[in-house]
């Protein structure tokens, strides 16, 4: 793989926890994973992203790190984490791993000592006085300790915040990601990437943040083709991209897309916006569609209002599960057209909808707990996969899962559907084994098929055409490749997409 392989990349995410449990304890694992690894290969994916690995007391999925420098035990060891690295290096997957700069974890022992001793308080945000900031989760953003002091957690009150005005914080991280880099890991996910240093007013964005990826750049570029790739999460794009200025993150995910509803003129406007914003700082877009913090897109493209809005999050309304699927179906062709690095979340792939009846009980995501349950959070899209048979676990591992999954998807596993030529997992398949020799990195040309047609021509030649209007349109000129589904009489039907290629 080339140096830049992250221009174009296909990064599969992977939610450990949910992903496949190697020891049948109902959790999934390292020992899981490497056994999928060859699932993987078949997908076709260029590398993984793993979601916090670290040993975490997980009172919000691994993002309460303890140690940065381990492997959470219900996970696996640091030896096995290393033997993963190799297994995945020798199918020529590329590793990528969280790491979390804004906090750490009650647990950890900076924050351990700072609970003891007053004079270690420095490396987080201790305070005399809280001010009036809310937690992201819901309930004020400050907890006090024994001794009368107070300090801030931008999320979780288990989650402290690190103080970045504090050389050692910086120092301390330079050394996490050296630790990493030189255990073969490829690149760095950088949770809420934007939110590192505060001031009175603010705790968003503020300038300072950029001199620490700049640092980081540096110790990246040491080690050759490596990734830093920012949750940046800002609504002004001209701040968003000052993160991928060419000495700062190479990408960050992008959020307008993954949030944009189902429309037409939406969806070029911000494809438009993303493109004109990247360009000049020469950093490829990405296109993502879902993560482990958003609704499923089947549920969420079946619905009216086909948007994300991660503090209008809806729940319980109605959606066509039918409607949702052909969606999804197109909108993946359309995400893996588009110039730049393309992110499938686990279970995508499979089509999964979004689970919204799970028993309030199991629930375990903080932002439901936090929000008094007005926020039904995220655990809805994190319920373990279906791999295979005709009953929960479906071949997760042991006898049970951490979240019960739906007697329903017995008919969505990865065995079902890898004995289905029209399944969604084969769709993906077939749609990335395309997408590696004539897609990725580079630009696009609009052809002009009307307001409710997307469509463009890509420098292999490939053309894709997603038609979100009502109506059949007729197929630009070129030889049919892939379509999302069936033609009517050689037209393209209603949200659907078609990639062509030049008929020469
Ligand atoms: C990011 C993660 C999310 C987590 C939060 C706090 O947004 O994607 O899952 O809860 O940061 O670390
Ligand atoms: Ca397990």
């Amino acid at each position: 793989m080339s140096q830049t392989w992250w221009r174009g990349a296909a990064i599969y995410q992977v939610y450990l926890r949910s992903f496949a449990d190697g020891n049948g304890d109902g959790i999934g694992d390292l020992a899981g994973l490497r056994s999928r690894l060859p699932y993987l290969k078949d997908l076709g994916i260029d590398a993984i992203w793993l979601n916090p690995w670290y040993p975490s007391p997980m009172a919000d999925g691994g993002y309460d790190v303890a140690d940065y420098r381990g492997i959470e035990p219900v996970f696996g060891t640091l030896a096995e984490a290393e033997t993963f690295i190799e297994e995945a290096h020798e199918l020529d997957i590329k590793v990528i791993i969280d790491v979390v700069p804004n906090h750490s974890s009650t647990a950890s022992t900076w924050f351990q000592e700072a609970l003891t001793d007053r004079g270690a308080r420095d490396r987080f945000w201790f305070r005399d006085e809280p001010n009036d900031w809310q937690s992201i989760f819901g309930g004020p953003a400050w907890t006090q300790v024994a001794d009368g002091q107070w300090y801030l957690h931008l999320f979780a009150p288990e989650q402290p915040d690190f103080n970045w005005d504090n050389p050692e914080v910086h120092r301390e991280f330079e050394d996490v990601l050296r630790f990493w880099f030189e255990r073969g890991v490829d690149g760095f996910r950088i949770d809420s990437a934007a939110l590192l240093f505060k001031s009175d007013t603010s705790y968003e964005d503020l300038d300072e943040v950029h001199e620490v990826y700049r640092r980081w750049r540096e110790v990246a570029d040491e080690y050759g083709d490596r990734v830093l790739i920012g949750e940046v999460w800002l609504p002004d794009q001209e701040r968003f991209t000052r993160y991928l200025r060419p000495d700062e993150l190479h990408t960050a995910f992008n959020f307008d897309f993954l949030a944009c509803p189902w429309e037409p003129a939406e969806l070029r406007r911000v494809i438009d916006l993303t493109l004109t914003t990247h360009a000049p700082v020469g950093a490829p877009p990405t296109w993502v569609l879902s993560n482990h913090d958003v609704t499923r897109p089947v549920t969420r493209y079946g619905r009216a209002d086909t948007a994300f809005a991660h503090g209008g999050r809806l729940h319980g309304v109605p959606s066509d599960p039918e409607l949702g699927h052909r969606r999804a179906r197109a909108a993946a062709l359309l995400a893996m057209a588009l110039p730049g690095s393309v992110y499938v979340y686990q279970g995508e792939e499979l089509g999964l909808p979004e689970v919204e009846d799970l028993p309030d009980d199991q629930r375990q995501d903080p932002m439901y707990h936090r929000s008094g349950g007005t926020n039904r959070g995220r655990d809805g899209c994190r319920v373990p996969l279906p791999w295979a048979g005709d009953e929960p676990p479906f071949g997760f591992g042991g006898s049970s899962t951490w979240l019960p999954q739906p007697e329903g998807w017995r008919k969505v596993t990865a065995e079902a559907q890898s004995a289905d030529l029209g399944s969604m997992l084969n769709l993906y398949r077939t749609a990335l084994a395309h997408r590696r020799d004539l897609l990725g990195d580079g630009t696009l040309t609009w052809l002009t098929m009307g307001p409710d047609v997307l469509a463009f021509t890509r420098e292999s030649g490939l053309t894709c055409v997603s038609n979100l209007g009502a109506a059949p349109v007729p197929l630009p000129p070129g030889r049919v490749l892939l379509t999302s589904g069936p033609l009517e009489d050689g037209a393209l039907p209603s949200d659907t997409t078609v990639w062509l290629t030049s008929l020469a």
